[in-house]
């Protein structure tokens, strides 16, 4: 251990909190370092960066994230029992489910319907005056995913349940009040969708073949058992509550589009247009980070790490490390323009392998969804974007420009 530098002698948790997605990023360049220990929550962590580490934390079957997470934020993002909680053999088979619902022609539909919600609200821009993208792009997902998951719900049932799923992603990195409004409202999200599953169970409602409202109901354990409708709607939940997330990546798409005018003809281009998501993706401030804790004793760099141990990957600063992008602070999607691709490079949604480990079941979703949008954002709607705090609070998790992006008609 006596090679691992160590930042901090007392708990950093603090300036965690107050640093954000630099907390990692900022301790490694004064140490010159790309791994660390220091203490957080009261426990010793081993912090990392950089494309070696993600492939050492996504080595298959390493980390667990059971208990890796404060219960704060997984009570809102994921739940005990979720696919994010399980390892080995019962992970890959809820897992196999789940990318079950990403085929081609999946992706395609949902896609199509995100475009469509979202031109659908833009007629309204004109008679409102400014309106901040951050909200529309949130309704849209909202409607869309609804749709595309096989819930169908009325207009208010769907805008309280988008509403629901707001909520748990904004304060998900906050600790008090805030974060236990929004786990009572995730609780009452969760008793709606599972007495969906229940009905879908019972034939009493029905559900689009191969949606996943359907696909979900009637997954089986490998024992051939259901899953609890409580947990089935957490399932339901973590495949609805991260689509409308996306509306964070878009808005950070918007801003990329504001600052390099340039670039919005070339958007018409499939290749442009993919590129210029990778790098809102790769540049945008998300998720900071994920955690895990070693299932059992590994080595790494001729230090051998005992079962327990507990990492952090700095998904943030992996994605803007000079040994992996060239010019990595500059938003420049030229690089992207016939990129092998790199599972351990570009990481904002995790890396390594979808099937086997825990990179996001939603990556490719995200990918089509946000081309789908931009496309429509960038070359079909007009648009004026008055004076305003555009600067983004990197201590927020997740981050947003201050003002939520205001746009005129
Ligand atoms: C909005 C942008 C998104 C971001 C930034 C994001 C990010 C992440 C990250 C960092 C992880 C954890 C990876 C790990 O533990 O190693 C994850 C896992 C996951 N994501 Fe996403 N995600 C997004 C969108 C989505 C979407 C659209 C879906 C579903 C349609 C989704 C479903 C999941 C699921 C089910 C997991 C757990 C996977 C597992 O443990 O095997 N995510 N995501």
């Amino acid at each position: 251990m006596a090679s691992i530098p160590r930042a901090g002698h007392l708990d950093s948790s603090l300036a965690f909190l107050r640093e954000g997605y630099e907390f990692v990023g900022r301790r490694c360049r004064s140490l010159g370092v790309d791994l660390f220990r220091t203490r957080l929550l009261g426990r010793t962590f081993h912090c990392a960066q950089g494309a070696e580490a993600a492939a050492m934390f996504y080595h298959p079957g390493r980390f667990t994230r059971a208990g890796a997470l404060p219960s704060s934020v997984l009570k809102l993002l994921q739940d005990e029992g979720s696919v994010a909680t399980l390892d080995a053999a019962a992970h890959r088979h809820r897992k196999a489910m789940l990318m079950s619902l990403m085929s081609p022609a999946a992706l395609e539909d949902m896609a199509a319907r995100a475009a469509v919600a979202l031109r659908r609200r833009a007629e309204s821009w004109p008679a409102r005056g400014e309106v901040g993208l951050h909200a529309e792009f949130r309704a849209s997902l909202g409607e869309a995913v609804c749709d595309w998951a096989g819930l169908a719900l009325e207009p208010a049932a769907q805008a309280r349940l988008t509403d629901q799923l707001g909520a748990m992603i904004d304060n998900a990195g906050r600790i008090g009040p805030a974060n236990w409004i929004a786990r009572l409202r995730r609780q009452g999200a969760e008793r709606d969708l599972a007495r969906r599953i229940a009905a879908v169970r019972e034939g009493r409602a029905t559900a689009p073949e191969g949606s996943a409202l359907q696909v979900i109901a009637f997954h089986q354990n490998p024992d051939g058992s259901l899953l609890s409708e409580a947990l089935a709607a957490v399932e339901l939940l973590n495949i609805l509550r991260p689509t409308v997330a996306i509306a964070r990546f878009m808005v950070f798409a918007a801003l990329a589009l504001h600052e390099h005018p340039a670039a919005r003809p070339g958007l018409a281009e499939p290749d442009r247009l993919l590129a210029f998501v990778q790098e809102v993706r790769r540049l945008a401030p998300f998720f900071p980070i994920v955690g895990g804790i070693a299932r059992s004793g590994f080595s790494w760099r001729g230090v051998d790490f005992p079962a327990g141990s507990r990492f952090i990957l700095d998904l943030y600063g992996t994605n803007r490390d000079g040994r992996s992008w060239e010019a990595p602070l500059e938003f420049r999607p030229d690089r992207f323009l016939g990129w092998a691709g790199n599972p351990f490079t570009l990481i904002p949604q995790g890396g390594g392998d979808h099937f086997t480990g825990h990179r996001c079941a939603g990556e490719w979703l995200t990918i089509a969804v946000m081309q789908a949008m931009l496309r429509v954002l960038a070359l079909e709607l007009h648009y004026q974007v008055p004076p305003q705090d555009l600067s983004v609070d990197l201590s927020r998790m997740p981050a947003l420009p201050r003002s939520g992006f205001l746009v005129r008609a």
